[in-house]
């Protein structure tokens, strides 16, 4: 159900990081005249600014419902994009840059599969090409009470926005849902993740014959500390 049309009317207001002015630089040095691939485009929220900066950027993604959004926006229609698994990279030919963003590399519920993601890519990167891989760093999830929490999002007086995770420690999974309680019902967002720590990327890049080349607490590049709650990181060879 994750990422199915309901998910995908909702994503832009619900998602929205606000960090896409800080993302799209950092992107676009790297990439420099590109071309650029992003796995898990979803609704262009990073493809369509970096693309306006006129590099080629090519996605992959397995929602059609999310792929609709992107279409439907000025320059969605320009943007090439595979239907399917990003951990295959089933594209042609070879980019500058590579990258995953917003947790994504964590919608591959194995270890397996994000390892095979990392070979997919290394087998795309030109020889200079960069992986930028930036998600969020476990650490949180150690100080849940009963390996849970229910976090109020939003309390408004026509809607209560709840967000209702699970973690388990063994599988490194968390199953998560964003609630919205409202007049016109129960809305439900739910996400599964297998999350990784930087140290498990960095094995994965190895198996893959990357290294990692920079890691940065976020795209302004801040110092990766052991309290960091987010990580960007950089692999190529
Ligand atoms: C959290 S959204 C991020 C979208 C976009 N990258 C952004 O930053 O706003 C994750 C996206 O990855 C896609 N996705 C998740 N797992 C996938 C998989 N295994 N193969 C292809 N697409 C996947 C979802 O459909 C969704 O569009």
């Amino acid at each position: 159900m994750s990422f199915d049309e309901d998910a995908a009317d909702v994503y832009d207001d619900l998602a929205r990081r606000g960090d896409e002015m800080e993302t799209v630089p950092f992107l676009e040095q790297l990439a420099r005249d590109g071309p650029a691939l992003e796995l898990g485009i979803g609704t262009g929220r990073i493809a369509l600014r970096l693309a306006a900066r006129g590099i080629r950027v090519d996605g992959i993604d397995f929602s059609s419902a999310m792929v609709a959004q992107l279409r439907a926006k000025p320059g969605g229609a320009e943007i090439a994009v595979t239907m399917g698994n990003f951990a295959d990279v089933a594209v042609p030919g070879t980019y500058r840059l590579i990258y995953v963003v917003f947790n994504t590399l964590f919608n591959l519920l194995t270890q397996d599969e994000q390892v095979r993601c990392f070979e997919n890519v290394a087998a795309h990167l030109t020889d200079d090409g960069s992986f930028v891989v930036e998600a969020f760093v476990p650490a949180f999830l150690h100080r849940l009470r009963d390996g849970q929490h229910v976090d109020a999002e939003a309390i408004e007086a026509g809607e209560v926005r709840l967000d209702v995770l699970r973690h388990d420690m063994a599988t490194q999974m968390i199953e998560e849902s964003h609630v919205s309680l409202s007049r016109a019902g129960v809305r439900l967002n739910p996400v599964v993740q297998r999350y990784a720590w930087p140290s498990e990327l960095d094995l994965m890049a190895r198996i893959a014959r990357l290294r990692l080349k920079e890691r940065w607490a976020g795209w302004n590049q801040e110092l990766f500390t052991s309290t960091s709650s987010n990580v960007v990181s950089v692999f190529g060879r």
